[in-house]
C-alpha cells in the first residue's frame, strides 16, 4: 500500500479557510457561532462530502464525517482538531489537524486500504475560550467532563448563554445527547502544530505528544470605589485597577517562583469599569491562564494566587472575588498510539521529538473516554496565536502522512 499526501491541494485549502475569517488577511479570527465560523463549517462539510465521508453534527455542533470501516460494530478511529480561531490568530492552529486528517482519510482511499473500524474525522465546537470563557467546550461535553447543567450556564460577554447562541447558529436537540457512548473509540489521534520552539530549535520534523499539561482558568472580579478622577483625593482611594495591577504581579511572580520552568501563567483579559480616563476604575474583572505539567504544582501556584488576593483585599480595602472556571487533571497519551506513530517515523526515516503539550487540546478531554495520542509538527519560531503564525507545506505533508499511516495502523 503506497499513501501519497496530495500537498498542494492541502495547502490550498488551509489558504481557503483562513479567508473565511472575520479579521482582514493576516489575521484569522473565526470565533465560535458567528458568521463566520458557521461559513467555515459549511465550507468544511462540503470538503468531507466531497470525500464521500459521512457528516453529522451533535446539539453542540461537533461535527463527525465517518469512513465507515468493514466491521461497523467495531469503535471508532477517530482524528480531527479546531477550526475556531481566537481573535489575532493565523491560519494553522487546529486547521492543520482537520485538514490534515481529511487529507489523510483521502490518501488512504486513493492508496486502496479499507479500513475495518470505521475512520471519523472530528471537527470539535470551540476549543478556544474566546466566546464561552472555557476551552474545548465540545470535548468536554463529549467526554462527560462538563455537565450539560454547567454547559447551559455559560454565558458570552453580551450575556447570551450557551443554549440561545447554538439554537440561534441552527443547533437543535438537547446538550445531554452530546456525550459519547462509552467505548465509542479504539483510539483518537490529533495532528497539530507545536505552538512552541523546541522541533524548529533541534531541527527535528515531528514530536509525539507523552503528555498533555494541566490547564485552569479563573475569573478574578476586583470591586472597590469609584468617583472623580480630579476630586477624590489620593488617601481615600479604593482603586480597583491598581490593586488589579498588584494581583496581576502576584500572578506573575507566582509562577516564576514555582520552583519549574513549567510552571506558567498569564493574565490576557483586563476589563476595567467605566474605562473613562477621568474616572476611577470601581471594578476590574481579570481572566486567568494557569498551566503546569505537574498538578500537584499548579494547584501550589492557585493556592498562592488565593492568598496573596486575600492580602491585597486586606491592604487596599476592595473586595476580591475568585471564580474558578476550570481545573483540568493533565492527560498521559496511550503507549499504543505512540508506539504506532513511531513506527511510522521509523519507516519514513523521519526522527521525532517525545515531548510534552504545554497547550492543551480536546484530546485532553477525548482522552477521559479513549485510548489518545497527539502528533506535533514544527511552527516557525514557535509562534501560535498571532497573524505570523506559519508551518512549512512539507512539515504539514509529512505530518499527514504519519496520522495517515497511524491511522491505517489503528484501524485495520
Ligand atoms: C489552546 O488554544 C490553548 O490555549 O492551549
Ligand atoms: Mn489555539
Ligand atoms: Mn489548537
Amino acid at each position: 500500500m503506497s499513501i501519497a499526501i496530495d500537498r498542494d491541494r492541502l495547502i490550498s485549502e488551509i489558504e481557503a479557510l483562513a479567508s473565511i475569517s472575520e479579521a482582514d488577511p493576516p489575521v484569522v479570527a473565526r470565533i465560535v457561532f458567528t458568521p463566520s465560523d458557521l461559513k467555515a463549517r459549511a465550507w468544511m462539510k462540503a470538503r468531507c462530502a466531497e470525500a464521500g465521508l459521512t457528516v453529522r453534527e451533535d446539539p453542540v455542533g461537533n461535527t463527525f464525517a465517518r469512513w465507515n470501516g468493514s466491521d461497523l460494530s467495531a469503535p471508532v478511529v477517530g482524528t480531527g482538531s479546531h477550526i475556531d480561531a481566537i481573535p489575532n490568530a493565523g491560519k494553522y492552529d487546529g486547521v492543520v489537524g482537520v485538514l490534515g486528517g481529511l487529507e489523510a482519510i483521502r490518501a488512504l482511499q486513493r492508496s486502496g486500504f479499507r479500513p475495518k473500524h470505521s475512520i471519523e474525522l472530528l471537527i470539535f465546537t470551540a476549543e478556544e475560550p474566546t466566546r464561552f470563557g472555557i476551552g474545548c467546550l465540545g470535548s468536554r461535553l463529549l467526554s462527560g467532563t462538563l455537565s450539560p447543567d454547567a454547559a447551559r450556564k455559560l454565558t458570552d460577554k453580551d450575556g447570551a448563554n450557551l443554549d440561545e447562541v447554538r439554537r440561534g447558529a441552527g443547533f437543535g436537540g438537547e446538550l445531554e445527547q452530546v456525550k459519547l457512548p462509552a467505548g465509542y473509540y479504539e483510539a483518537f489521534v490529533e495532528l497539530h502544530i507545536e505552538q512552541g520552539p523546541l522541533l524548529e530549535r533541534q531541527q527535528i520534523p515531528l514530536g509525539i505528544v507523552t503528555n498533555i499539561a494541566a490547564p485552569a482558568s479563573l475569573r478574578i472580579l476586583v470591586e472597590g470605589s469609584g468617583g472623580h478622577a480630579g476630586a477624590v483625593l489620593m488617601p481615600d482611594r479604593r482603586d480597583a485597577l491598581c490593586a488589579a495591577a498588584e494581583i496581576i504581579l502576584a500572578i506573575e511572580s507566582a509562577a516564576l517562583t514555582s520552583g519549574a520552568i513549567d510552571t506558567v501563567a498569564t493574565v490576557g483579559i483586563c476589563e476595567v469599569f467605566p474605562g473613562a480616563v477621568n474616572s476611577i476604575p470601581s471594578r476590574v474583572r481579570l481572566s486567568v491562564d494557569i498551566r503546569d505539567t505537574d498538578l500537584q504544582r499548579r494547584d501550589r501556584v492557585m493556592r498562592t494566587i488565593e492568598t496573596a488576593s486575600r492580602s491585597i483585599s486586606a491592604k487596599r480595602q476592595v473586595s476580591i472575588n475568585l471564580e474558578l472556571l476550570n481545573a483540568d487533571a493533565p492527560a498521559d497519551c496511550a503507549p499504543a498510539i505512540i508506539e504506532a506513530l513511531s513506527e511510522s517515523c521509523h519507516k519514513n526515516t523521519l526522527t521525532f521529538l517525545p515531548m510534552v503539550s504545554r497547550a492543551y487540546h480536546d484530546s485532553l478531554f477525548i482522552s477521559r473516554i479513549s485510548p489518545v495520542a497527539m502528533l506535533f509538527i514544527p511552527c516557525r519560531n514557535g509562534y501560535s496565536h498571532r497573524p505570523d503564525e506559519y508551518a512549512a507545506p512539507e512539515d504539514i505533508a509529512r505530518g499527514t502522512l504519519v496520522l495517515a499511516e497511524t491511522l491505517a495502523a489503528l484501524s485495520k
